[in-house]
């Protein structure tokens, strides 16, 4: 009887411990694909060609093209799918994404998920990238001379107001490789690559 009592409990254990390593290595997996489905998150400036400043997103949820190189509202957090030219802008101070409403006014929204919040990314002939939003096509985010947010239901690719270049703030390099960004967003940032420092 004892001899069959260990066996059993001897079978049990290692029933265990199968499920253990089974469940261990599921997780393995839901992880691994997790992270290579994850969006891409980049940070930068968007220099305004008209204002010859950037893009910044304040407190108030106003969207500007007024900041200056370096300013703490003018850092960017963009998030790309995967390969994709759709992008969600927001900023990396104050958490507001650059949205779009039917007046064709920009707004800070805490709440990215919508279309009205997800550009369109165009490179154009002259290097310049036109953001078309994905909501209201043939709207572009532009501003005036003065950094104003332009009514974006007048706007046109070609109009100069609707171009910007990304940048670094000075002195910093702008990675440009996907795979790097695949890399380091899997190293460095979060479960959900959502803060970055
Ligand atoms: C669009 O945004 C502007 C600026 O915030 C606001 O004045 C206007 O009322 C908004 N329009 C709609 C329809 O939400
Ligand atoms: C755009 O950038 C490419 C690559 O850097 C360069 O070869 C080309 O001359 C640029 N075009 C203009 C119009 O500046």
């Amino acid at each position: 009887n004892m001899i069959i009592f260990s066996f059993l409990c001897f079978r049990l254990l290692q029933f265990l411990a199968l499920c253990f390593y089974t469940q261990h290595h599921v997780n393995e997996q839901c992880r691994l694909s997790d992270r290579m489905s994850r969006r891409l998150i980049r940070t930068y400036q968007l220099y305004s060609r008209t204002s010859g400043k950037h893009v910044q997103v304040l407190g108030n949820k106003k969207v500007n093209a007024m900041g200056d190189d370096g300013a703490v509202h003018a850092k960017l957090v963009v998030e790309t799918d995967t390969f994709g030219s759709r992008i969600r802008i927001k900023g990396a101070k104050t958490g507001y994404y650059i949205c779009m409403n039917k007046t064709g006014k920009l707004i800070g929204k805490r709440k990215g998920r919508g279309k009205d919040c997800i550009f369109t990314e165009i490179v154009l002939e002259n290097n310049y990238t036109a953001l078309q939003n994905a909501k209201y096509e043939g709207w572009y985010m532009a501003f005036t001379r003065k950094g104003r947010p332009r009514k974006a239901s007048r706007t046109k690719q070609h109009q100069r107001e609707a171009h910007f270049m990304k940048r670094q703030p000075k002195g910093h390099l702008l990675v440009n490789a996907p795979f790097l960004t695949i890399f380091l967003a899997g190293s460095l940032w979060g479960p959900k690559g959502s803060n970055v420092a």
